[in-house]
């Protein structure tokens, strides 16, 4: 008896054990289970995320830093009412044989000399810049002396006035000719050096006190390629006569800005080129993204006056000349 109850206490023991160990083995098995269907759910949600990811790049070329996206959502955005004068102002203008610029609105000029740096000369007291575009100047003419040693590049022309644009219009036709006129003078009320925006440049050789001319070659070609850093652009460039209406002129350049220069440059768009590739991407449609270095930026058009901008992010409105506005948000 003794015995038999002493077995029967074994017995008890041994069945509880089990059962723990049953339990244990329960909930192993539900953890195991549970980190299962965890590792399932995430993995199907990572595939159905990327199925549905848009194919978002529809640069046409190979610019491989800018790209497209659906427009933010409504609620972050305020429309503005603009004017036909402000159509005509900003950094992304179009100043061509069809489309003059109002010289009234050149705005804020200043002159080089008295505010530029000792990285280069400017060819008179007198010669003036729109006081937005004296920075980049300043820092790209300091970059290619800190690039190449050389300091000799001087500014030969910026703002000019209607009456002047005349005169060398005049002058070029009397001694050269109405085709190189056509090639190279703008229509006074058509040069976009009337905007301030525009900067022709030369070369000064102090020995002989003379001017060399730039062509972009050998340490100039520094200047040309890298122009786009400081947001300028060759506005005439070689082949492109036919879509700006002015033969090659590897002399002038136009401030257009960041991150518009480096996207010109990298798809070799002409302003006129470029303010019709932007009419791809209106408010409403998709925007172009664009990066410089560490800076992003989302691009779209607004056709006529009324102008969709962030309430809350940092933008740029500029007018185009022609139509509408550009508007740059800085991301
Ligand atoms: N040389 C440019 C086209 C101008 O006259 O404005
Ligand atoms: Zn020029």
């Amino acid at each position: 008896m003794q015995e038999h109850n002493n077995r029967r206490q074994i017995t008890e023991r041994e069945r509880k054990r089990a059962i723990a160990y049953i339990r244990r083995r329960l909930i192993l098995y539900a953890v195991v289970a549970g980190i299962i269907v965890l590792v399932l759910v995430i993995a199907l949600s990572g595939r159905k995320n990327k199925q549905s990811a848009p194919e978002t790049n529809t640069q046409p070329t190979s610019a491989a830093d800018t790209t497209t996206q659906p427009t933010t959502p409504p609620g972050e955005w305020q429309e503005l009412t603009m004017t036909k004068s402000d159509m005509a102002q900003g950094h992304l203008i179009l100043v061509n044989a069809d489309y003059a610029y109002d010289p009234e609105q050149a705005e804020d000029l200043v002159s080089v000399y008295e505010d530029k740096n000792d990285d280069y000369y400017v060819s008179s007291v007198d010669l003036s810049v729109s006081r937005t575009i004296m920075q980049s100047l300043n820092n790209w003419m300091e970059a290619f002396y800190q690039e190449t040693g050389v300091n000799n590049v001087e500014i030969v022309a910026g703002h000019r006035t209607v009456e002047f644009q005349q005169y060398l219009r005049d002058r070029a036709l009397e001694n050269h000719g109405q085709e190189h006129a056509d090639n190279y003078i703008a229509l006074p009320g058509h040069s976009e050096h009337h905007t301030g925006f525009a900067v022709d440049l030369d070369t000064y050789y102090v020995e002989t006190d003379s001017l060399g001319g730039f062509d972009g070659t050998g340490d100039y070609a520094w200047v040309v390629d890298n122009a786009w850093r400081y947001g300028f652009v060759q506005r005439y460039p070689l082949n492109k006569k036919d879509v700006t209406g002015i033969s090659y002129e590897e002399w002038h350049f136009r401030h257009v800005g960041l991150p518009h220069s480096k996207i010109m440059y990298d798809n070799n768009l002409c302003l006129e080129e470029y303010i019709d590739y932007l009419r791809q991407y209106p408010f409403d449609g998709e925007h172009l993204l664009a990066s410089v270095d560490d800076e992003e930026f989302e691009i779209y058009y607004c056709e006529g006056y009324n102008v969709t901008v962030p309430k809350d992010r940092e933008y740029e409105i500029s007018g185009n000349n022609v139509d509408g506005f550009i508007v740059t948000i800085r991301n």
